[in-house]
């Protein structure tokens, strides 16, 4: 079933045109990632899909309903995890979970399941001002994993961090992709990323999609890698 369809999606902020004309259908159960450079416009993209923003022109239907009729039934389905997230440095991870799990009705069951599903465990009593960079990721996707989320949306959940908090990150993500029917669409600049954990690859450059497909259809002998695909299609390094 089709999840997600972006049609011919248009955004400016006066007179930066951060979104130009995207179109694309994402499918159920599928890991997309927006690759691309910062200032591409995937946040801006992604933020009209999960209803946050609204597009200048175009359609964006998901699961076939939109944001002006059925904001109400798409909320229900949507986890969501924004670049920044800024939690109460005084709650614990666990008070902080409880406190969301309040306003979709979720008991301390649920709570307890995204702890462990996001290996916070042995932190869960810690202020959320004590974590690390990694941790706090871990504990914003627990926050978009709490009402069981048909669709997620996650925008560069890995950036800034280590490379081993960020294998961490992958490791969870990888085992929710077996564990369950979850559609992820995630943002990010790093080429690892998109290559280790999506079967859905989107490069969006300057508010465009330059290239999209299967990773395996994407490389040949020329573009062994996103990187060198980059590099061939634009003449620059996606991370500059
Ligand atoms: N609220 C805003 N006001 C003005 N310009 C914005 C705003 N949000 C994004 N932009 C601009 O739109 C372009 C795309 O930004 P963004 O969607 O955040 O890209 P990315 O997430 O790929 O880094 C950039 O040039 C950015 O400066
Ligand atoms: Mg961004």
């Amino acid at each position: 079933m089709l999840q997600i369809e972006v049609k011919n999606v248009f955004k400016s902020f006066k007179d930066v045109k951060a979104v130009r004309g995207i179109s694309l259908t994402i499918e159920s159960g599928e890991f997309a990632a927006l690759l691309g450079p910062n200032g591409a416009g995937k946040t801006t993209l992604v933020e009209m899909m999960h209803g946050l923003k609204k597009p200048d022109s175009g359609e964006i239907f998901i699961q076939g309903k939109t944001w002006q009729k059925q904001e109400h039934e798409l909320r229900k389905i949507i986890g969501l995890s924004l670049q920044e997230t800024r939690f109460a440095e005084k709650l614990t991870i666990y008070e902080t979970l409880r406190l969301f799990a309040s306003f979709f009705e979720l008991g301390d069951k649920r709570v307890n399941e995204v702890i462990e599903l996001t290996a916070l465990q042995s932190k869960q009593h810690a202020m959320t001002g004590t974590l690390s960079g990694g941790q706090r990721q871990r504990l914003a996707l627990a926050v978009a994993l709490l009402n069981q989320p048909e669709i997620l949306f996650l925008d560069e959940p890995t950036t800034g961090l280590d490379p081993n908090s960020r294998q961490d990150l992958w490791h969870i993500l990888k085992s929710l992709k077996d564990q369950s029917k979850t559609t992820l669409i995630l943002t990010t600049h790093y080429m690892e990323e998109a290559e280790s954990l999506c079967d859905h690859i989107i490069i969006v450059d300057e508010g465009q999609i330059i290239k999209e497909g299967k990773l395996d259809d994407l490389l040949d002998e020329n573009s062994r890698n996103l990187d060198e695909l980059f590099i061939n299609l634009t003449g620059r390094t996606i991370n500059n």
